[in-house]
């Protein structure tokens, strides 16, 4: 049989048809709109999303057979706030996870709830982008769309609902509402109070790779698929980036070089000592991840190469960046396009050059916007280990990957190696996995994961280079304390 996954990103939804082994038979892609009305805020419209999902289905499924179809599983953007009335219409464009207009609210949670309180609660404190602090600003900004709100749920749950009917949500993704408490499994009556809320207002909760039903009849008759094509749970981007990627189990770390960039490392049980720099989240696989996010990964390179430099061919540019250059920058790039989550949680926080002269090149500037990325993992990574957690080595997937350049620069700013897999379409590959175990194709995600996933290389660290970045880096840890303060007197106004 065969598997749909489907990654409902920021820049698109990619579409991903595998058959039971793992192949990939088919990708397509998708774009839809992405509004910044203001500077900081990010909004999307879940019409577009849904509308550009069907239409993508059907031009992956044109050309094989439909019959063959067993199951969709679909990852999606984490934290995004859709919100529906009571006759299902969507109330206002979703709210998303880079959106940093909850800086009041977050503070409230932060400081008047207290993070204390929150990590008690649901295993983290409040981020700018997470769901609760939406809700709130929704409640304190928006209190008639506040007040027609039936049902919530995250972006990849509306995609799940338009096919099914039915009103579902996945634990990972879940996790990131800050409306879950991790540690068992489910809504915070707290937080609900808190955010004004009940029950009846949000999902039924399920693991990921179950299956939450199937294809509503009309909607399988417009995709021209069976109506008994079971639909998984699904599951938040990163986790099932790492479902895609073999991240599975205890000991392993996954980084995803997306619109945004995150460190993933899957956790065997839940530790009540995780303390919320990074978020500490339920895995696709029934068990725990901790998880840092820069808001801005490739992105920025997208940004420098389309809007600054207004150039699209970003391979021979990357060309020009010769090995001897890595790790001997003068230019830095803090790469805060949209704020900062981890582990700055900052929405003043904006993106910044320093240390050009006059012989800087447009490449020594490309250079320092790849390395500011490389870095601010590094940011993540230094507090995982301050929590203990040993990363030897990591999968890397995500749009990013696909550049070699920018995999020596991070394998070399992390010190440790890199492994690639077949397919760096880490989300989708792992929605697809989803949906194959939710049809009973194989007994648990590790199962499936240990039969599809191949891996093709490894990106190794060189001494000398690595040596170079680790100076670097020590330059690039004082750049943002530095300008705190600075970033507030000037930005705090905009957010
Ligand atoms: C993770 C996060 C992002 C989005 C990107 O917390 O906000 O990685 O999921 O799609």
């Amino acid at each position: 049989m065969n598997y749909i996954g489907i990654d409902l990103g920021t820049s698109a939804v990619k579409l991903i048809l595998m058959d039971e082994t793992g192949n990939i038979l088919k990708m397509v892609s998708r774009t839809y709109p992405l509004f910044f009305p203001r500077p900081g805020w990010a909004e999307q419209n879940p019409e577009d999303w849904f509308r550009e999902t069907a239409a993508g289905i059907k031009e992956l499924t044109a050309d094989c057979s439909r019959e063959e179809i067993a199951g969709i599983g679909t990852a999606g953007q984490m934290h995004g706030l859709v919100a529906l009335d009571e006759n299902d219409k969507v109330i206002r464009p979703a709210i998303l996870w880079n959106d940093g207009r909850t800086a009041e609210e977050t503070e409230y949670l932060n400081t008047q709830i207290g993070q204390e309180k929150l990590l008690q609660d649901t295993s983290n404190i409040a981020f700018a982008g997470f769901t609760a602090p939406k809700l709130l600003w929704m409640k304190n900004r928006e209190p008639e769309l506040f007040a027609k709100i039936r049902k919530i749920m995250l972006p990849k749950d509306y995609i799940n609902y338009c096919l099914t009917g039915v009103f579902a949500t996945d634990y990972s993704d879940a996790s990131g509402t800050l409306l879950l408490d991790v540690k068992n499994k489910r809504w915070s009556e707290e937080m609900l109070r808190i955010c004004g809320i009940t029950k009846k207002q949000l999902p039924e909760i399920f693991e990921s790779y179950e299956p939450i039903g199937t294809l509503k009849p009309e909607i399988a008759q417009t995709l021209g698929l069976k109506p008994q094509v079971k639909v998984a749970a699904g599951a938040a981007d990163n986790a099932a980036a790492a479902v895609g990627t073999g991240t599975v189990g205890a000991g392993k770390c996954n980084i995803s070089l997306g619109t945004s960039g995150t460190l993933f490392v899957p956790c065997s049980h839940y530790e009540a000592e995780w303390g919320g720099a990074l978020h500490a989240f339920v895995h696709a696989d029934g068990n725990y991840h901790l998880l840092g996010c820069i808001l801005s990964a490739a992105s920025c390179n997208k940004w420098f190469m389309e809007q600054i430099l207004q150039d699209s061919d970003f391979k021979t540019i990357q060309d020009h960046i010769p090995e001897e250059r890595l790790g001997k920058n003068n230019v830095f790039f803090l790469p805060y396009l949209m704020g900062e989550r981890s582990p700055v949680n900052d929405t003043n926080a904006r993106g910044t050059f320093l240390g050009m002269s006059m012989d800087s090149t447009r490449e020594d500037l490309l250079q320092a916007v790849l390395e500011g990325v490389g870095f601010a993992l590094r940011d993540c990574l230094e507090i995982a280990r301050k929590q203990g957690i040993r990363v030897k080595g990591s999968t890397i997937c995500g749009g990013g990957a696909k550049s070699r350049l920018w995999l020596k620069i991070i394998a070399n700013i992390l010190n440790m190696e890199l492994t690639l897999v077949k397919t760096e379409e880490g989300p989708g590959y792992g929605g697809a996995m989803l949906a194959a175990a939710a049809c009973g194709e194989y007994g648990s995600v590790a199962e499936c994961a240990a039969n599809v996933i191949e891996t093709v290389g490894i990106v190794r660290p060189d001494a000398s280079i690595a040596a170079g970045y680790e100076k670097q880096y020590q330059k690039f840890r004082k750049l943002y304390p530095a300008l705190k303060n600075v970033f507030r007197e000037l930005y705090a106004e905009q957010s």
